[in-house]
């Protein structure tokens, strides 16, 4: 039985990968591997080292870059970083096409975040709450050492709300508190605040009740990830007739009802609906990986926003009247463009610079736009060549890439599979097949 392993975390990279090539047991050409993905990043070595722990290599994703995002009339090269070939292909094939046709408009609905306060306690509730005017007053002074900065910076707390909620679990209240965290994501600020906060309001109930009630029991001082008041829109619009330039065999009446009623349908069945939106986070990810932004966070929200209304639904909404063709994605983004990985990891830097630094408002419709983009070139492939012809051209550049292909095998091969469906083993037997007839 293999033993509880202790003090991992102390040694040193060099240690830690000695102890693998032990254990797994790795083999020469594996920690070569290992090590080669670690000589590249020279002098950025001790930031990535400090981004997490255990670290012993680097785990390098493609950096790639979507040109013609037209939004609001500002022109971006939007950076993007995916394992997924046809992600970037797809969004910039979008963008392409958009900004021929008046680009993205976009506008920013909220920026407000909010955190929790979960606390027990015995006493009354009303009596509490005939105190709040001042406990608030009181919650907002102790932070004031670390609001201050953002208050610069125009943001700040714009609420505190004592609540009880009369679900199934009864014995409990909660302070929310709804933050403006201005161009930072702000969670580290956010949970700070509560924190501090926290412990306010346990001396608070301490000094104010009597003896009959007991402290307060603080179990938990966090930042929601459900941020639905930290909303943007971005949409698309253009004349039927447009749509000409992208609607392969079909008319352009035709893509538009056709694409209409595939986004009908994500409305309508789940099953649609969870794969629809997982179009929408294949751009918006690639831009938050990029910018060193939580894609865990903006996933978990956008999905339980998706689920607003008590039945999870698409994202996007379509409206097609008087020959137009109007295509909009509302989604909340708590993003950042300061503080955290974003200024840390010098490549998220590099991709905030080459979207000219942008605010974390600019931020939002930039990431909103991808999203849009990416979920309209997806739907548009499915209702017309299918969604396999493109992906399939970009997967077998990479299947290709593991059997080390001449220019004249790739051609081979690109020729007999031009008409028909393969995989990776298919591929693989036609190979051996040339290469053996040789
Ligand atoms: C693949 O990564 C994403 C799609 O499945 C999205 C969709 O079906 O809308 C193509």
């Amino acid at each position: 039985m293999m033993q509880v392993l202790k003090g991992f975390s102390k040694l040193s990279k060099s240690e830690k990968i000695e102890l693998l090539r032990r254990a797994i047991p790795l083999n020469d050409l594996q920690i070569s591997l290992l090590k080669s993905f670690n000589d590249r990043i020279n002098d950025s070595e001790t930031i990535i080292e400090n981004l997490s722990e255990n670290y012993i290599s680097n785990y390098v994703l493609p950096f790639s870059i979507a040109p013609n995002f037209r939004i609001n009339d500002r022109w971006y090269f939007v950076p993007m970083v995916t394992e997924e070939s046809s992600v970037v292909a797809a969004a910039a094939y979008a963008a392409k096409f958009w900004c021929g046709a008046g680009g993205f408009k976009t506008e920013i609905i909220g920026t407000k975040k909010n955190g929790q306060i979960y606390f027990s306690w015995n006493g009354n509730i009303e009596d509490l709450q005939s105190l709040f005017p001042l406990l608030k007053k009181k919650l907002m002074l102790c932070v004031k050492h670390l609001t201050s900065g953002m208050e610069k910076r125009g943001g700040g707390i714009s609420g505190i709300e004592l609540n009880k909620e009369n679900k199934r679990e009864r014995d409990y209240y909660i302070v929310d508190v709804e933050f403006e965290t201005a161009d930072s994501m702000g969670a580290n600020l956010i949970n700070s605040c509560l924190e501090v906060m926290a412990t306010e309001l346990t001396s608070f109930i301490k000094d104010n009740f009597g003896e009959k009630e007991s402290e307060a029991e603080i179990l938990m001082a966090i930042l929601s990830n459900l941020t639905p008041d930290c909303l943007v829109e971005s949409v698309v619009e253009c004349n039927i007739s447009e749509l000409t330039q992208i609607s392969g065999n079909l008319s352009p009446e035709q893509f538009a009802a056709r694409f209409s009623k595939a986004v009908r349908i994500a409305h309508e069945n789940i099953s649609r609906a969870v794969t629809h939106n997982k179009g929408i986070f294949n751009g918006i990810d690639a831009v938050l990986l990029a910018t060193g932004n939580d894609f865990r966070a903006v996933e978990a929200c956008g999905h339980a926003y998706a689920a607003r209304n008590g039945k999870y639904t698409a994202l996007t909404d379509i409206e097609i009247s008087d020959n137009r063709f109007r295509y909009k994605l509302r989604i909340p983004l708590a993003l950042g463009t300061v503080g955290g990985s974003t200024s840390v990891h010098p490549m998220a830097r590099l991709a905030l610079q080459i979207m000219q630094n942008p605010s974390s408002g600019d931020l939002m419709q930039i990431v909103a736009s991808v999203g849009l983009a990416s979920n309209f070139a997806a739907i548009r492939s499915l209702i017309t060549d299918g969604i396999q012809k493109g992906h399939m051209r970009l997967h077998l550049t990479n299947i290709l890439a593991n059997y080390k292909v001449t220019e004249a095998e790739k051609k081979s091969v690109e020729e007999f599979f031009k008409d028909k469906a393969y995989s990776h083993n298919a591929i693989c037997d036609y190979l051996s097949g040339i290469r053996e007839t040789k």
